[in-house]
């Protein structure tokens, strides 16, 4: 039986893009299938709503982007997750195994209308997020910039608008970073979950929302 990390092997043996989800279809959700689609790349976007209630939605943000269910778009290769901070365990159960898939971590562990920093722990919120997507490499990333910053054109300012990601599983992370350059933005590696996650984790992080651009 070909596992999970088997056929990711496979796909990239092959030479295949890897598939890309996208749980959530707010504010960040929409700017990251924007970002693909300028890209010419194909996404399956998903709310809790349902396939129906993105028709509009998928109109606006482009050609590349279809409208699917939540277990659709969390069985890609890379599922992108954006959700509000309260609605994660929901959003996050009952879908297919991770193992050996690449999710990336959008999310800030505070949310409307209060704005009150949810309590963590200690831990940082990507290392509760990894506890709702077991054997998943997980990666922190495009929770740092404003939605309109992630949608627009990361070249805008004249240089390339720096995205970045942190993860403890190195392969995943050359994938992602693969996916960020094609983006038109320039991704920065900060290393380990437990280091870079404390970085741009808002609150309390120093990198969130800060629009840096990398002039060459
Ligand atoms: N907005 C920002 O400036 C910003 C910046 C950086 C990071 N973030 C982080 O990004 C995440 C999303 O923020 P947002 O502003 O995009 O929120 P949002 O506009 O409120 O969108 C949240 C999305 O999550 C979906 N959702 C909720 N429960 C779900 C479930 N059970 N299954 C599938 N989808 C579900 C919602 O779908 P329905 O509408 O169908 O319920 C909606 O599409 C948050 O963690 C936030 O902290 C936000």
């Amino acid at each position: 039986m070909m596992t999970t990390s088997n056929s990711q092997e496979a796909r990239k043996a092959a030479g295949r893009e890897p598939s890309i989800g996208i749980i959530g279809a707010g504010n960040i959700g929409q700017a990251i299938a924007r970002a693909l689609a300028r890209n010419g790349i194909a996404a399956t976007l998903s709310n809790s709503r349902g396939p129906e209630s993105l028709a509009e939605t998928i109109a606006a943000v482009g050609p590349t982007i279809v409208a699917g269910t939540r277990e659709e778009a969390a069985a890609k290769d890379m599922v992108f997750v954006a959700v509000n901070w309260s609605k994660l365990p929901a959003a996050l159960s009952g879908l297919p195994n991770f193992t050996g898939r690449i999710v990336i971590d959008a999310n800030n562990p505070i949310e409307a209308p209060l704005f009150k920093p949810a309590e963590l722990g200690g831990c940082t919120s990507s290392e509760i997020v990894a506890g709702m997507v077991p054997g998943a490499r997980l990666i922190k990333a495009f929770n740092h910039l404003l939605p309109s910053l992630l949608a627009g054109d990361p070249g805008s300012e004249g240089g390339r608008r720096v995205l970045f990601y942190s993860g403890d599983d190195a392969q995943a992370k050359a994938e992602l970073g693969v996916l960020i350059d094609r983006l038109g933005f320039f991704g920065i590696d900060l290393g380990s979950l437990a280091v870079g996650a404390r970085l741009v984790q808002f609150p309390g992080g120093p990198l969130p929302a800060l629009n840096l651009v990398k002039f060459d």
